[in-house]
């Protein structure tokens, strides 16, 4: 079913309060906005509408099983949401609030099924965005939002993407140009002793473990980069993060056998006549032969690599290239989460 998706555009620091108003409107009486936050855009619905809910999973054709995050605009409303707001719980929140950290606690009741995927936790974020900020606050309520992708394609990093996925299929979209971060918040369970992170992001083990002590890592954090064994994966039979290209990633320690590999592989599909689209970071870009290459940040600063890496995909494919090789990257800090996305956005991962 067509719907008309109205389109506003926001000065993101200080959004017009008008347009906030009636995407909380929106969002009270049951429809779907899409908004940006620091980390990716958003597709926001009243948290507390069982229905409301629902059109999330059919706009974005998501399975209905995958949970979606409470976001908030007061530290307060975490009471209304959960249960077991520890001292340490409120420690973290307090530390990382608003900004890119989604907490896991167990929900209360008026938490609908259709939010948790019928699970007994709940997940809740306060989003570091004047203009998510806004929406929240208009809408009076808390707000469920995934990021506003089709399901399976890389999350939306400005509202252009939004546009591509679901026009005609939400209310409204606003506007309030690129994201910050680029990648999905971190998400910790703290229903779990010790605290375990199920999504690395921004915020880092280490920045979690100096509030926290000692944090655990979910193993899918970490895929396999092994070439050998990483396609066996179970995971790796579903699309994540995809393109419609498939994505190679060419890993190592040394970025100069990253480079030499990569070069390897040029000369391969170009001989096959494929249409090459390369992600690569400005160090290397210049010394690559290719006529589709998007510099996707600088190594000396990952976060420009994660800002740009979702944008990167996207932009390689609107070039209609037959595959995409990128450059992998050091886990260390936001690399963790850089490595994370781009190992289950990829067909292949080869250690150079
Ligand atoms: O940065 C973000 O987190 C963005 C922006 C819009 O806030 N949102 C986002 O939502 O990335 P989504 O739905 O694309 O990812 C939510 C992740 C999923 O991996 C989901 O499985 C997990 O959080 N999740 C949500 N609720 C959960 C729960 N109760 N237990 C375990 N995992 C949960
Ligand atoms: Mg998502």
């Amino acid at each position: 079913m067509e719907v008309k998706t109205v389109y506003k555009k926001v000065n993101p620091g200080s959004p017009d309060w008008e347009t906030l108003k009636e995407a909380g409107n929106v969002i009270r009486s049951g429809g779907l906005v899409a908004f940006p936050t620091e980390t990716v855009y958003g597709l926001g619905a009243n948290a507390l509408d069982p229905d409301a809910a629902s059109k999330i999973y059919t706009a974005k054709g998501r399975p209905a099983d995958n949970p979606l995050i409470v976001h908030i605009a007061e530290l307060e409303q975490i009471y209304n949401l959960a249960e077991d707001v520890t001292v340490p719980a409120l420690r973290v929140m307090e530390a990382f609030w608003p900004g890119p950290l989604t907490v896991i606690l167990p929900k209360k009741p008026v938490i609908p099924d259709q939010v948790t995927g019928g699970l007994k936790n709940v997940a809740v974020r306060m989003p570091n965005h004047p203009v998510a900020l806004g929406i929240i606050r208009a809408a009076g309520v808390p707000v469920a939002a995934p990021s506003a992708n089709s399901s399976g394609k890389p999350s939306p990093t400005v509202a252009e993407h939004v546009s591509e996925d679901l026009n005609g299929k939400i209310d409204m979209i606003v506007d309030g140009g690129p994201c910050q971060v680029g990648l999905e918040s971190t998400v910790l369970d703290l229903t779990a002793d010790p605290p375990v992170i199920l999504r690395p992001g921004a915020i880092t083990r280490e920045d979690l473990e100096g509030v926290l002590g000692h944090v655990a890592e979910a193993s899918s954090c970490k895929e396999t980069l092994d070439a050998e064994t990483a396609p066996k994966a179970p995971g790796m039979k579903y699309r994540h993060y995809s393109p419609e290209a498939p994505v190679i990633v060419v890993t190592g320690e040394d970025p100069n056998k990253i480079f030499e590999k990569i070069m390897e592989l040029i000369q391969t599909y170009t001989l096959q006549n494929k249409k090459i689209g390369l992600l690569v970071p400005g160090e290397s870009i210049a010394a690559y032969p290719s006529d589709f290459k998007y510099e996707i940040g600088t190594r000396e600063n990952p976060e420009t690599v994660a800002r740009n890496l979702f944008h990167g995909l996207r932009w390689l494919d609107s070039q209609g290239v037959d595959l995409i090789i990128a450059e992998g990257y050091q886990e260390t800090g936001v690399g963790r989460a850089v490595m994370n996305r781009l190992s289950k956005a990829a067909r292949e991962i080869i250690e150079a």
